[in-house]
């Protein structure tokens, strides 16, 4: 493909991406195929010669798209949301173009110097206090990952070994290994599998610590679990707090948590997966406080903040702590610069060498919508949050299981489990909307998270709708 043809092609695809947003509300959300469906539809084998463009671009609709899930249907209501914006596609494909491979200040400069810059920007829009930001005369800063399970096996990581070094530097006689045999972290029971598996990874137990009924966990429960680990001879060296659990939204109270974590020298990181993008409304801003006490934080831009995946954004208060942990310094990654105290280089913030130039979606994103734009966005689907439990509420049948706080909505029909689980099956089977389930106090419990950008009123209504027929047909079923 030479330039002439890439030009008329890339028009031809743009005019394809307008088309299939503009439409996707005709598609079902969820695709009606059955495992192993693709392998039949395409040769086993590469093709030798070239084929001619046509024909890859006619398979899209023959073989991707009766397989996709359509994320970005305004009738997909499950997980959290993905973001997804116009800006952030057209980033992305200079992103494509430029094709660097930004580890280090060297290998591009502008790749490096957007993102530290991005990462202030972000921080103040949130608020963060100053000593995460780089650009002051603390030593924090931000960093683009690809997920939040790797920020926080990062922050882990970065925990292990900062433990590891204080208690060399008064016992220089205990091994590394000793020391890791007894480590403990902790997260909450309703923390994101990400952070047990972080826990695996990094070789450290991870301990669940029990939340309240709103799923939140308090100062005195963490307090306890590490008064009783300390005196088996444990050493307590980390937690993962939440804000915003995955099942059901809860947050975690930081404002205790924090210096608790502090008094006993154990890091804080801070999950806000979901969350923390709506930390750039001031009204939701309370959410975030004690986050002064955290020694990282994290939340995923490429979930609420209209930036396409992956743009996990992460900060740290003391740099040299994510630095130092993973510090590997070959002679084909030296470069003149890397001493000076005036560069950052990424790849030791993270665990691959590789890094794309991920900072540019924010740049295009923020610059286009603007902060407005982007509290308008969280604002308006956590209105149609609070609509659908309005709808939720004012029928009998149902019960809310959580309370709402952003754009999420846990509900159930008052029933058993199995009830329940039948509704989810039979809504999920219409593939007209699709939602997934959690389990909150041994319930069975459905989730409505507001995803896509352009659900609208009309779309919820629908939906309702949809939902309230299915939930009729069911009990009508039921011997009376
Ligand atoms: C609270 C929370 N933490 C972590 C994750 C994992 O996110 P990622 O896919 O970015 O690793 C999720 C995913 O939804 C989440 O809700």
């Amino acid at each position: 493909m030479n330039t002439t043809e890439f030009r008329k092609r890339g028009k031809e695809m743009i005019d394809y991406v307008a088309d299939y947003i503009e439409t996707i509300e005709q598609r079902s959300v969820y695709p009606d195929v059955q495992p192993g469906y693709l392998r039949s539809l395409i040769p086993e084998e590469v093709p030798v010669e070239p084929e001619m463009y046509e024909d890859v671009v006619k398979d899209i609709e023959r073989v991707i798209m009766p397989g996709v899930t359509h994320w970005h249907s305004p009738f997909f209501y499950a997980y959290f949301p993905t973001a997804s914006s116009f800006p952030a596609m057209l980033a992305d494909m200079l992103c494509g173009a430029i094709g660097c491979i930004g580890f280090s200040w060297a290998a591009s400069p502008a790749c490096t110097e957007l993102e530290t810059v991005m990462l202030d920007w972000l921080g103040k829009m949130i608020n963060l206090p100053e000593n995460f930001l780089a650009g002051t005369t603390g030593c924090g800063g931000g960093v683009i990952q690809g997920t939040a399970s790797e920020a926080t096996l990062m922050s882990l990581l970065a925990a292990r070994s900062r433990i590891v070094r204080w208690i060399q530097a008064d016992n220089p006689d205990r091994t590394e290994s000793e020391i890791f045999s007894k480590l403990v972290a902790y997260s909450s029971d309703q923390a994101h599998s990400s952070v047990e598996r972080a826990g695996l990874i990094g070789g450290v137990t991870m301990k669940k610590v029990p939340t309240d009924e709103k799923f939140s966990v308090q100062g005195e429960a963490l307090k306890k679990m590490v008064e009783r680990d300390r005196r088996a001879g444990l050493i307590p060296f980390y937690f993962c707090a939440t804000l915003g659990t995955t099942a059901s939204c809860a947050f975690d109270n930081i404002i205790e948590l924090g210096p608790l974590c502090n008094a006993a020298k154990m890091w804080m990181h801070i999950d806000a997966a979901y969350a923390g993008s709506a930390f750039i409304c001031p009204e939701f801003r309370p959410l975030l406080n004690g986050v002064e006490f955290a020694d990282s934080f994290n939340f995923n831009a490429h979930k609420w903040l209209l930036v396409n995946f992956d743009c996990s954004v992460m900060w740290v208060k003391e740099r040299a702590d994510i630095i130092g942990a993973f510090k590997m310094d070959p002679l084909y990654l030296k470069h003149d610069h890397q001493e000076s105290g005036l560069v950052t280089d990424y790849r030791h913030w993270q665990i691959p060498l590789g890094r794309r130039f991920r900072s540019l979606k924010l740049w295009f994103v923020f610059r286009l919508y603007g902060l407005r734009g982007l509290q308008d966005h969280i604002r308006k689907q956590v209105l149609l949050a609070k609509e659908f439990e309005k709808m939720v509420r004012d029928d009998q049948r149902f019960e809310i299981c959580a309370e709402v706080i952003l754009g999420l909505v846990c509900f159930r029909l008052k029933g058993s489990n199995e009830l329940n689980e039948t509704l989810l099956k039979r809504i999920n089977s219409t593939r007209k909307i699709h939602m997934v389930p959690c389990q909150l106090s041994g319930k069975f419990v459905l989730r409505f998270a507001v995803c896509a950008r352009t659900t609208e009123l009309h779309h919820v209504r629908e939906s309702w709708a949809h939902i309230t027929d299915l939930a009729s047909e069911l009990l009508q079923e039921l011997p009376h």
